[in-house]
């Protein structure tokens, strides 16, 4: 994964080689990257990625953890949406023309009614205020108030069938407002994907908000999954069709360089990534790695027996 590091560090030593090599190439053939920034500034979405409108009504619940919350700053201005770029401030700066209304998630595959929802009936949904720990795999940390409602809710309505095993998340393209996905750093769309027990575990959150707002473009408006226990890439911004399905699904990551990033990505402070070590996060804002990071990030209470009997170092 293309992280921003010390200045000793060269980005072709942190970033899988390939990754590497086709996006300086791209942006030396192109200029796209530049000329997509230069088009991007826009009024209004300034106003909607500056926070939107509040939510009100929603829960508060018993799975938030008391730690110190980061700043809405801190949320919103250091973030990984690569189809906005791959510097952490690019998200901000380059997502202001992308449009999260009108949205609709298509939810298909082995279900037993299929539905398209449009964004406005999943706020309808009960929400719920959930302040988790947030880990990435670029060993940085933060704890954010998201505003959701668990996944397993939109299951309930579907009726998954029993040969569902998995549930892929495909996330939003748009390329008329994403300058990022001129670049071939990833496999476009972004892809995720859960084993169908990990997702209707109650940790599993699909996100509308964070704070009292709705969710700014950056952070994977207009609904974006959180998947608490696993590394950051693993939840999914953006979210335009959900897929119950038989098979592990390809994901985003896993195909870009499987040797460093697997399909479960759960949070494990004993398996270090190929180029650095895991054991220790720094929480934002702070430079230094001021955490220990724990196993599942600290929830294994809620989940670690979804992996019994597994071998957490081959299924990475
Ligand atoms: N979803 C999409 N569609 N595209 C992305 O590039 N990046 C992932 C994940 N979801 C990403 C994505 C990564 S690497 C991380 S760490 C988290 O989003 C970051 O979420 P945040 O910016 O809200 O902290």
């Amino acid at each position: 994964m293309l992280i921003k590091r010390p200045s000793d560090i060269l980005p072709s030593e942190i970033t899988p080689e390939g990754i590497y090599r086709r996006r300086r190439e791209f942006i030396k053939a192109a200029g796209l990257l530049g000329a997509g920034l230069a088009a991007g500034v826009s009024g209004t979405h300034a106003q909607a990625q500056a926070g939107g409108a509040k939510i009100t009504g929603f829960g508060k619940s018993k799975f938030s953890t008391d730690e110190k919350q980061n700043a809405y700053k801190d949320v919103t201005t250091y973030n990984n949406y690569y189809e906005f770029g791959t510097d952490k401030s690019d998200p901000a700066e380059n997502s202001k023309r992308f449009k999260p209304r009108p949205w609709t998630v298509v939810v298909e595959g082995e279900v037993k009614k299929p539905r398209t929802f449009g964004i406005d009936d999943l706020m309808k949904l009960p929400q719920e205020q959930r302040v988790y720990r947030m880990r990435c795999v670029e060993a940085w940390s933060m704890v954010i108030p998201w505003i959701g409602f668990e996944f397993n809710q939109i299951a309930k309505l579907v009726e998954p069938t029993s040969k569902a095993k998995f549930v892929e998340f495909v996330t939003a393209l748009q390329p008329e407002t994403m300058p990022g996905v001129r670049l071939p750093v990833l496999d476009w769309p972004y892809v995720e994907g859960l084993r169908i027990d990990e997702a209707m575990n109650p940790l599993t959150l699909m996100a509308v908000g964070i704070y009292d707002e709705v969710l700014p473009s950056q952070n994977g408006a207009p609904i974006r999954l959180v998947v608490p226990w696993k590394y950051g890439f693993k939840s999914a911004k953006s979210i335009v069709r959900i897929r119950f399905v038989e098979k592990q699904p390809k994901v985003a990551w896993e195909k870009a360089a499987s040797q460093e990033y697997g399909f479960y990505s759960n949070v494990n402070p004993d398996v270090d990534h190929p180029r650095w070590s895991q054991k220790t996060e720094k929480r934002l804002p702070s430079f230094f790695a001021n955490h220990k990071t724990q196993m599942f990030n600290g929830y294994a209470e809620q989940v670690a027996s979804l992996y019994t009997g597994m071998d957490l170092k081959k299924l990475y």
